[in-house]
């Protein structure tokens, strides 16, 4: 009897998980962007997916989950937001464009050479709460910026969006560079998404071949085709390639997503290409 109870009472959810429940329940679709390695442009990747979401008429929030390198504020062009509270104390994302908003630590800290020196369970408190306490309002997507790996970060997001019932599962990108060392590693994450029974969008191949600028032939800097071959064996779709391109390097360092630029380049094309592949799959 005793014992019954005590599991009836482990049952029900407290007020946090209440608020946790009705958050998460305004979002509809969260996609996470993943990789094995550091620097493949997960963060641009992220960034233009956002924007383009936006740019079709989408309502869509950024989660910047790469707590000890948070980029967005300066990809998306807003370090200079404040996270602010409404009436009822849950936070105000920072506003990038409208429908567009963001949340990162690099909101939380100091400067931005301050580095954030956190151990999993203090990593996944804070993901609980921009999670649970920001005012996300209604969202078509949630588009979440991950560090590499399948550390704390993506496990901690994975688990609290599957562990509040009714929400959908979420969604993952894999962002790889065609080396063979970048597919090894992100072999990994599709491993990673499949374990946690993510739903699997595909991989995205970045920095696949460079169009040069004096003569317009292809030169393939960094090899292509590998994030294809990996997508076909592990049975996941491929999304997409996106090329070298300086414009992007530009747009990164300027805070404006290169998709937003409209130049109908064929960079443009290929992250619009992305895009519908993705809105079709979710
Ligand atoms: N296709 C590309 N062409 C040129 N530069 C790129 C491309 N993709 C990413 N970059 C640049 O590479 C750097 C690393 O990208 P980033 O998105 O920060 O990687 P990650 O988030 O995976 O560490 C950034 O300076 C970015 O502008
Ligand atoms: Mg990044």
């Amino acid at each position: 009897m005793v014992k019954d109870l005590q599991q009836i009472q482990e049952h029900v959810p407290d007020d946090k998980e209440k608020k946790l429940h009705k958050s998460l329940s305004g979002i509809r679709n969260t996609i996470m962007v993943m990789s094995g390695k550091g620097g493949v442009g997960k963060s641009t990747v992220c960034a233009n997916i956002a924007m383009g979401l936006t740019q079709k008429g989408y309502r869509v929030g950024v989660l910047d989950a790469d707590i000890h390198g948070p980029d967005m504020p300066k990809v998306l062009g807003v370090e200079d937001g404040k996270l602010m509270a409404d009436e009822d104390g849950n936070i105000l994302p920072v506003r990038v464009v409208e429908n567009l908003e963001l949340v990162s630590v690099a909101y939380l800290i100091d400067s931005r050479d301050t580095p954030v020196i956190w151990r999993g369970p203090m990593k996944h408190s804070v993901i609980k709460q921009f999670l649970r306490d920001v005012n996300w309002g209604e969202l078509d997507f949630l588009v979440v910026d991950l560090p590499p790996g399948t550390g704390d970060e993506p496990l901690s997001i994975a688990q609290i969006i599957k562990n509040s019932q009714g929400t959908a599962s979420p969604g993952a990108v894999v962002v790889t560079t065609p080396q063979d060392v970048a597919l090894l590693d992100s072999r990994k994450s599709v491993q990673f998404a499949r374990a946690l029974e993510l739903k699997i969008l595909g991989i995205v191949e970045n920095m696949s071949g460079f169009a040069c600028p004096h003569c317009g032939e292809s030169i393939d800097l960094f090899k292509v085709g590998g994030g294809r071959k990996a997508a076909e064996e592990l049975g996941v779709s491929f999304l997409g390639s996106i090329p070298i391109d300086p414009g992007i390097v530009t747009g990164t360092d300027e805070g404006k997503p290169f998709i937003a630029s409209g130049d109908g380049s064929s960079t443009v094309k290929a992250f619009e290409k992305i895009l519908d592949t993705i809105i079709e799959d979710v």
